[in-house]
C-alpha cells in the first residue's frame, strides 16, 4: 500500500451518529491525507467532538464506516486503534510526573524501562520541555501542560492525531504561538492531524483543509482560501470572517460579462462559474476588504463599479479602519488597511465605494 505523503490515511464513509432523536453527526463523508492537517470547524454543538469520538472509538456510529490506513476499524475498540486524542483540558494524570505522564502508554505496552526513558527524553526535547520531566503537571503553565499532552499522544506513534480544541484554555497570545508550534511539528514529522476548533481564524491559519460543519452536517470542505473566497452558502460566508451580501438580479449578459443590479448597485462583472440567464436572482458576497472607499473629492479610478454612501460609523482597530456605510436601504461594511497612511474619513460624510469586477456569487 502507498505510504507516501498525501496518500489517503483516513476515510470516513457516510457517518451518522444519533443521540435519541438528535442527529449529532449527519451523513458525513471525508478523507484525510497522510501528512495533512485538517480542521473540523463550526459553532458549538455542531458535532465536532462527537465526530472525533467516533473516529477514536469512544463512540460508535449508527451508520457508516471508518477506514484507517486501508483497514476497516468501525468496530475496533479504542485502545487498539492507531489513533491518539488530545483534549482541551489536557487530561494529564495529576499524581504522576511529566515524564511518567509521557511514558504512560509505553509502560502499558510493556516497553523496557531503558527504552521508555530514552523515548521520553526525545519527546521532551521535541515539545521543548527539556529538563522538566521531574516536575508535577501542576508546576507547569497551561501551554506547557498542553505540550505534555501532545508528547504523550505522540509517544505511541499514532497514525492520526486527534486534537479537540487543544488551545481553548490558553490566553490569546499563547494560542497563536502554540498553533504555530503545532503546525511546525506537524510539518516536520509529517503527522496526520485532525484539529477541532470553533475559532475560524485559528482554523484558517493552521489548516491544509477545512471541514466546515453546522448542525451535524458538512457544509463545505476546502482549503482556507477556497472557504474564504468561495463559500458555498451564507452560513459558511458568515461563519468565516465579516461579509456583505447584496441580493440582486442579472439585467444584462454578454459572452463573459454581466450586469448585476439592485436598488443601489449596478455592477459590471465577470460571469460566475455556473450557468446564468438574464432575470436570475443572485446574491453577491463581498468581503469588507474587497471594497475600496474614498472621499468625494479624490479623483476616482477608471471604473463603473462605484456607489455612493454615507459613513455611519468609523471604527479604528489599529491595523484597519472598519467603516459602516449606508447606501439606500443597504448597510455596507468596508475595511481599509493602513488607515494612518490613507487618512481617516469622518462619520457623517459622503464617500464613494468602489467594487471590484470579480465578485463571488451565490444562487438565491
Ligand atoms: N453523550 C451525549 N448524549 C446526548 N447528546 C449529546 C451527547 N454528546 C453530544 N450531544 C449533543 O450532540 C450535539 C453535538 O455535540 P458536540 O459533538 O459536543 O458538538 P461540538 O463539539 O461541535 O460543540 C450537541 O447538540 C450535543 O448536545
Ligand atoms: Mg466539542
Amino acid at each position: 500500500m502507498a505510504k507516501e505523503h498525501n496518500s489517503t490515511i483516513l476515510d470516513l464513509k457516510t457517518i451518522t451518529k444519533r443521540f435519541d432523536k438528535l442527529v449529532a453527526v449527519n451523513n458525513v463523508s471525508f478523507s484525510l491525507k497522510r501528512g495533512n492537517l485538517v480542521t473540523f470547524v463550526g459553532p458549538s454543538g455542531c458535532g465536532k467532538t462527537t465526530l472525533l469520538r467516533v473516529i477514536s472509538g469512544f463512540a460508535e456510529p449508527d451508520e457508516g464506516r471508518i477506514i484507517l490506513d486501508g483497514e476497516d476499524i468501525t468496530h475496533t475498540p479504542p485502545n487498539t486503534r492507531d489513533t491518539a486524542m488530545v483534549f482541551q483540558n489536557y487530561a494529564l494524570f495529576p499524581h504522576m510526573t511529566v515524564a511518567r505522564n509521557i511514558g504512560f502508554g509505553l509502560r502499558i505496552k510493556k516497553v523496557p524501562k531503558k527504552e521508555i526513558d530514552k523515548e521520553v527524553e526525545r519527546l521532551l526535547d521535541l515539545v521543548q520541555l527539556t529538563g522538566l520531566g521531574n516536575r508535577n503537571p501542576r508546576q507547569l503553565s497551561g501551554g506547557q501542560q498542553q505540550r505534555v499532552a501532545l508528547a504523550r499522544a505522540l509517544s505511541l506513534h499514532p497514525k492520526i492525531l486527534l486534537l479537540d480544541e487543544p488551545l481553548s484554555n490558553l490566553d490569546a497570545n499563547l494560542r497563536v504561538s502554540m498553533r504555530e508550534e503545532i503546525r511546525k511539528l506537524q510539518r516536520r514529522l509529517d503527522l496526520s492531524i485532525i484539529f477541532v476548533t470553533h475559532d475560524q481564524e485559528e482554523a484558517m491559519s493552521i489548516s491544509d483543509l477545512m471541514v466546515v460543519m453546522d448542525h451535524g452536517i458538512v457544509k463545505q470542505i476546502g482549503t482556507p482560501t477556497e472557504i474564504y473566497e468561495q463559500p458555498v452558502d451564507e452560513f459558511v460566508a458568515n461563519f468565516i470572517g465579516h461579509i456583505n451580501f447584496f441580493p440582486g438580479k442579472i439585467v444584462a449578459l454578454s459572452k463573459n460579462k454581466m450586469t448585476f443590479k439592485n436598488s443601489i448597485i449596478n455592477l459590471e462583472m465577470d460571469l460566475p462559474p455556473f450557468p446564468v440567464s438574464v432575470g436570475d436572482r443572485l446574491k453577491a458576497v463581498i468581503r469588507p476588504e474587497s471594497i475600496d472607499i474614498s472621499d468625494k473629492v479624490s479623483p476616482l479610478p477608471d471604473t463603473e463599479n462605484i456607489i455612493q454612501g454615507r459613513i455611519e460609523s468609523a471604527m479604528y482597530i489599529g491595523s484597519i479602519m472598519r467603516y459602516t456605510v449606508s447606501a439606500g436601504e443597504h448597510t455596507v461594511y468596508v475595511d481599509e488597511s493602513d488607515p494612518q497612511y490613507r487618512g481617516i474619513l469622518q462619520e457623517g460624510s459622503m464617500a464613494n465605494l468602489i467594487f471590484k469586477k470579480r465578485v463571488h456569487m451565490l444562487r438565491e
